[in-house]
């Protein structure tokens, strides 16, 4: 993990008003909330009374309450109510209060900050998931890889002609020219695909591809843009679930016709497509070990590889610069 980042965690409509989801993420079991209000909350789900998990609890009085003997916790972890104690209760709590995430949500996804302390940050976040013309689908698969897997594998454009080579890769372009990387800000790095078939032709260098109209953009930590046309956008949230399981959240967005059913329907059958896609890479990215990638490993990279070197070295900046700013925390 990368510390002090907001991470896409949840699909807001996984998360209903009223409702407890547990889920695993950051290696920790979790359980977020939504009270009536529709504020949503993230703590840890052992109950801190006796272990009972509260991914089975309920909503009450905008709290989550434990479904074994009723304690209540309110989103920031604090216990505020021992049922068997009574309402005048003055008794201190404090040695139940829970682990809590700070949650904020933006184009109808939770983000969660992984991090210590306030966050200092807002969540960097594509326009398309905060513009209304857009209509999009929904769909989540489970992987038995580190999320870091997962992503480079969307930012391989080497692996197309092979892994789908019934689908988007047809046509044999075996042969990876550049490819192109742009960093459109400090935290967003773009590339595409600039491939052809092979001829006995040498790979043109880098300077001499183009980003493409149809080109991949990524934001840290954890979320993909594929730019497909001005009216398709394929977006993807990469979950870190743990060390060796992540979750694929992928939504097909577009606006071909404007009217929103029709755009809903086709939406339905890009998700068809995603899923068929994203089986095809589930399929090879799951037998890759070790199951979590890091910049100095015992793999042997090609030019084709530079969005994922170039992903390691940022991934491992990120992650220096905040453990030494959590050594400066410690010393002060
Ligand atoms: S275990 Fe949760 S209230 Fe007792
Ligand atoms: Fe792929």
């Amino acid at each position: 993990m990368i510390p002090n980042q907001w991470y896409a965690v949840l699909s807001s409509h996984q998360l209903k008003k009223g409702k407890v989801v547990g889920a695993r993420r950051f290696g920790k079991d979790l359980v977020f909330f939504r009270n009536q209000a529709g504020e949503a909350g993230c703590v840890t789900s052992l109950c801190a009374h006796r272990g009972a998990s509260l991914a089975k609890g309920c909503i009450s009085h905008e709290h989550i309450r434990c479904p074994f003997h009723g304690i209540e916790y309110d989103p920031t972890g604090k216990c505020v109510f021992v049922p068997s104690d009574g309402k005048a209760s003055t008794a201190d709590y404090a040695r139940f209060h829970l682990e809590s995430y700070h949650l904020k949500e933006l184009g109808g996804i939770i983000f969660a900050w992984y991090g210590e302390g306030e966050p200092d940050k807002e969540p960097d976040c594509f326009d398309v998931l905060l513009d209304p013309s857009y209509t999009c689908d929904h769909m989540n698969d489970a992987w038995k890889v580190h999320y870091s897997r997962v992503i480079e594998n969307q930012l391989d454009v080497s692996h197309l002609a092979f892994v789908h080579k019934t689908t988007i890769g047809r046509g044999n372009k075996t042969l990876a020219n550049g490819p192109k990387i742009v960093w459109l800000d400090d935290n967003t790095l773009q590339t595409s695909a600039n491939n052809e078939v092979d001829e006995g032709q040498i790979p043109k260098p880098a300077e001499e591809c183009e980003i493409r109209n149809t080109n991949l953009t990524f934001k840290f930590p954890n979320m993909w843009l594929n730019h497909v046309t001005d009216k398709i956008m394929i977006f993807a949230f990469f979950i870190p679930v743990d060390e060796e399981n992540s979750i694929i959240a992928l939504r097909f967005y577009n606006k071909i016709t404007g009217m929103k059913w029709v755009d809903k329907v086709i939406a339905w059958f890009g998700s068809i497509a995603n899923r068929i896609i994203e089986r095809q890479d589930k399929r090879i990215v799951e037998t890759q070990l070790p199951k979590k990638s890091s910049l100095h490993m015992q793999e042997n990279l090609v030019s084709a590889d530079m969005p994922i070197i170039q992903y390691r070295s940022k991934r491992e900046q990120l992650i220096r610069v905040a453990s030494g700013s959590s050594k400066q925390e410690n010393q002060k």
